[in-house]
């Protein structure tokens, strides 16, 4: 059991709504039960991803106006920092009280923070953003759920287009544990077979994180085909 009362509400959260069928409910709970208070919202930092803030400082990746979007925004501090890097940044979250608590945090923001979900995506959105950021929502959805949500995650890539997924991860001896389920290498496959091209991959001990945590640094790209670009 955790030592820490916001993860451990989290997870009793997750428990009570995955035993009543419902996997995904349990977030809106635990933002509307937070009423504004970031602290009792265990992944909510309110800074941007550090291991995503390297990985941009080592790719020396700048937005030019091109597309972006922000899977599973949560409070928003990622989207706004692709903002700032240039992007046209779409954010979304399947919790209505995130999004809302996004607007609020960045009243003048140019991101446009939706409320959505990765499993039914708009159809818009297929093959339209130049880089797709996921960090830690595949990791809070079961395996089963994650099996259906990689392929949509996919499919937001244009052709020449990235996406970066940052997870807990796991060795296949290694035991699933309990919410946030850390993700096996295998199971990212299910990209690929999607039609990304894996053009990195990374596992380390995340030291940001007390106790450190294990976890996987992957990027994939689209591959251009030809006659797609006309
Ligand atoms: C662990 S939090 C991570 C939030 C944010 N990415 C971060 O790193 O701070 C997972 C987020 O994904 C959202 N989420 C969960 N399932 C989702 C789905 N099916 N579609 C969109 N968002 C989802 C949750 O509401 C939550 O904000």
């Amino acid at each position: 059991m955790s030592s820490d009362p916001k993860r451990s509400r989290a997870r009793e959260l997750a428990a009570s709504h995955l035993a009543r069928g419902d996997a995904v409910g349990w977030f809106e709970a635990l933002y509307a039960e937070a009423g504004g208070d970031s602290a009792k919202v265990p992944w909510a930092d309110l800074r941007p991803n550090p291991n995503f803030l390297d990985w941009i400082a080592a790719h020396r990746i700048d937005g030019n106006g091109r597309r972006a979007l922000v899977v599973g925004c949560g409070l928003g501090d990622d989207a706004e920092f692709l903002a700032s890097r240039g992007f046209q940044v779409t954010a979304f979250d399947i919790a209505p009280t995130a999004v809302d608590w996004c607007g609020k945090r960045f009243p003048q923001s140019t991101v446009r923070y939706e409320v959505g979900d990765l499993l039914s995506p708009a159809p818009g959105w297929r093959h339209a953003f130049d880089f797709v950021f996921e960090a830690y929502t595949l990791q809070v959805l079961p395996a089963e759920l994650r099996e259906q949500a990689m392929p949509k995650l996919a499919d937001a890539v244009q052709p020449g287009g990235t996406l970066l997924l940052i997870c807990r991860g796991r060795l296949p001896q290694d035991n699933e544990g309990q919410m946030p389920w850390p993700l096996l290498r295998s199971e990212l496959s299910a990209l690929e077979r999607a039609g990304l091209s894996l053009e990195e991959f990374e596992e380390f001990w995340d030291r940001h994180d007390d106790p450190p945590v294990w976890r996987f640094r992957a990027g994939y790209s689209r591959p251009i085909v030809c006659g797609t670009l006309r």
